[in-house]
């Protein structure tokens, strides 16, 4: 694109958000977020036009950058406000209604397919205040995954599926950062953990739910195969191992099977394998681009 028509395009967007009203009430989270990407895919080109013999070009990008500021404020408010909620131990409701009220009608709704990211991620991001750890992590053993988080819209999937009580255990084996065991326990009475090799993410997770003050979530720094799965009632793996390490640990959970029902959701590619384990069963088709619930014991007595 020509630096004449990249100013050009950048002033009607500009035209179009600043005209949009709406766009400031605080419910309109999604829509501000993917303004900020419109604007961002002019205002983060590495060469920005130099102001030229169009003499306003600098003013128009400076418009974009104030709009942007505007936009970004609207949403640290909004999410501030469901940080405080968190932090006084009710933020549940108030978390999932701007996540339903971020879809187009209310619903929502994602453009985005499979793995990949979308507003929620942003959403979520702006809350929770997860840290990367500040320095590069260990190596892993090649059938380790490296760390990858869920998409958000599916963590919250998860959670609506498995309909988590108090009387429920949640174990994220391979937790990361910490995503799955923090945002299930920001909207339910369950206890997650999160089991994780790296010591660096295990970290970051536990202050993350620290400054949230998440007394029901707990990090345990571990490899997953020698972890103790007891207390467990409903278990997540977004294909955090594959080979010989996903059937040690895929044994040890049909250990634990054998005395009572568990539950176990996958994502990614590890949902193939466990959907040919003869000991569980799936409601639905199992797929890599979603959650699949598996039970221990067959749907027709499924207690769940
Ligand atoms: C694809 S990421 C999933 C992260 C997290 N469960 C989520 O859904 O957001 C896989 C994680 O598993 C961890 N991991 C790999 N092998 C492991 C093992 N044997 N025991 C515990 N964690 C392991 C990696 O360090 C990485 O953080």
């Amino acid at each position: 694109m020509t630096d004449r028509r990249m100013t050009d395009g950048l002033l009607s967007l500009i035209a179009e958000l600043e005209s949009d009203r709406s766009l400031l009430l605080q419910d309109r989270v999604r829509r501000r977020i993917e303004a900020l990407d419109r604007l961002d895919a002019y205002l983060l080109i590495d060469e920005l036009p130099a102001p030229g013999p169009r003499s306003n070009d600098g003013a128009v990008y400076q418009r974009a950058r104030a709009l942007c500021a505007k936009l970004e404020a609207a949403n640290g408010e909004l999410y501030q406000a469901i940080r405080d909620q968190i932090q006084r131990g009710d933020g549940h409701d108030l978390l999932l209604k701007a996540i339903d009220q971020a879809g187009p009608d209310g619903a929502a709704v994602s453009c985005v397919e499979g793995d990949s990211y979308d507003y929620l991620d942003e959403l979520i991001s702006g809350v929770l205040h997860v840290e990367k750890p500040a320095a590069e992590v260990g190596q892993l053993d090649s059938e380790m995954v490296f760390y990858q988080p869920t998409p958000a819209r599916h963590i919250f999937d998860l959670i609506r599926q498995v309909a988590l009580t108090e009387k429920d255990v949640l174990v994220d084996l391979g937790s990361g950062l910490g995503h799955v065991p923090i945002l299930a326990g920001i909207c339910s009475n369950a206890h997650c953990i999160g089991v994780e090799l790296e010591a660096a993410y295990v970290h970051c997770a536990r202050q993350c739910a620290q400054a949230l003050n998440l007394s029901n979530v707990t990090f345990v720094q571990q490899d997953a195969r020698t972890a103790n799965l007891s207390a467990g009632t409903v278990f997540h793996l977004y294909t955090p191992f594959t080979g010989s390490i996903l059937r040690s640990v895929l044994d040890s959970l049909r250990k634990q099977a054998a005395h009572r029902e568990i539950w176990i959701c996958t994502f990614g590619p590890c949902s193939a394998t466990v959907a040919r384990e003869p000991w569980l069963k799936s409601a639905s088709t199992p797929g890599a681009d979603r959650i699949t619930v598996f039970s221990s014991c067959s749907w027709g007595q499924r207690t769940r």
